[in-house]
């Protein structure tokens, strides 16, 4: 089936193909993604009703790993797969502390990258890269040459639900572990993965469903997850699941919209620190 090309969607994009980004973005309520997109995702809910909750509760993660981290004197982010702007994106969390932070966004989606860039292009201390997060060498090459951080300095590194998109035969460890060696020693990494641990049933077929996305993603168990975070001290409370990563009952957006029940977020998450 034809269908409409919206002006905002890069010439090059199969809209007909599910985007991941912007199956994330449906979820959150979002107004960049296609009939592809929202069929897919719908597709995606029927196996795992909680997904819109579970994306809620990822973003309401990130928000208080910000928080934390602006708190630890941290004024330089660099956010890997951050997706397509949505409300309380990182530089305004950051800016709002500090309005001398620095972003950059990198996602390798061009709806993400071009609409970050039409939206956020323009903003101080802001900068978004269109490219893929498996080649940490250009991506800090890029934001280190155009003088966008100064990797001397602390950076904390946000690689938040992207990692499921990163398939073991890509060495996802090693991808992270070259950011840790490229960021100075106080610099800091915040992940949440979604986890195969309480439902393996029902994650598998998510996993199926998103097979027919541009980037398949996989659910990992604890012990993975942690595997990938080496060489960082973790923060207290350390990996757990992500409602439970210093909860902060004052979020106006329901950080826990399913009561406690961490099986069905099936979602970790941890902030952790290099020196
Ligand atoms: C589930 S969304 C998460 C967005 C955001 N980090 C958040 O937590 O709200 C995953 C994002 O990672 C991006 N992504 C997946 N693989 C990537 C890669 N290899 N390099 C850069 N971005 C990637 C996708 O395009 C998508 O925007």
């Amino acid at each position: 089936m034809v269908r409409n090309r919206p002006l905002w969607a890069p010439e090059e994009i199969d809209i007909e193909r599910p985007s991941v980004a912007r199956m994330y973005d449906y979820f959150l309520g979002g107004s960049h993604n296609f009939a592809a997109d929202r069929e897919l995702a719908e597709q995606a809910r029927k196996v795992f009703p909680d997904a819109p909750h579970v994306v809620r509760a990822n973003r309401a993660f990130l928000r208080r790993a910000v928080a934390t981290l602006c708190d630890l004197g941290v004024r330089q982010f660099l956010d890997l797969g951050s997706g397509i702007p949505t409300v309380g994106n990182v530089h305004e969390l950051a800016q709002r502390i500090d309005p001398g932070a620095h972003v950059v966004y990198v996602d390798s989606d061009p709806v993400a990258a071009a609409h970050a860039t039409a939206l956020l292009g323009e903003r101080a201390h802001v900068h978004v890269l269109h490219a893929d997060l498996r080649d940490p060498e250009a991506i800090v090459g890029e934001a280190a040459r155009s003088g966008w951080l100064d990797f001397s300095r602390p950076v904390a590194v946000l690689i938040v639900s992207v990692l499921p998109f990163i398939p073991d035969e890509d060495d996802p460890a090693a991808i992270v572990a070259a950011y840790r060696d490229a960021t100075a020693p106080g610099s800091y990494l915040a992940i949440s993965h979604g986890t195969n641990d309480y439902q393996p049933e029902a994650v598998g077929k998510v996993e199926g469903v998103y097979t027919r996305t541009t980037q398949p993603g996989v659910f990992r168990s604890r012990a993975e997850v942690l595997a990938l975070m080496p060489g960082y001290e973790l923060l207290p409370p350390g990996l757990v699941d992500a409602i439970r990563w210093r909860p902060d009952p004052c979020d106006a957006d329901l950080p826990d919209p399913l009561d406690g029940d961490v099986t069905r977020y099936s979602l970790l998450a941890a902030v952790g620190r290099h020196d």
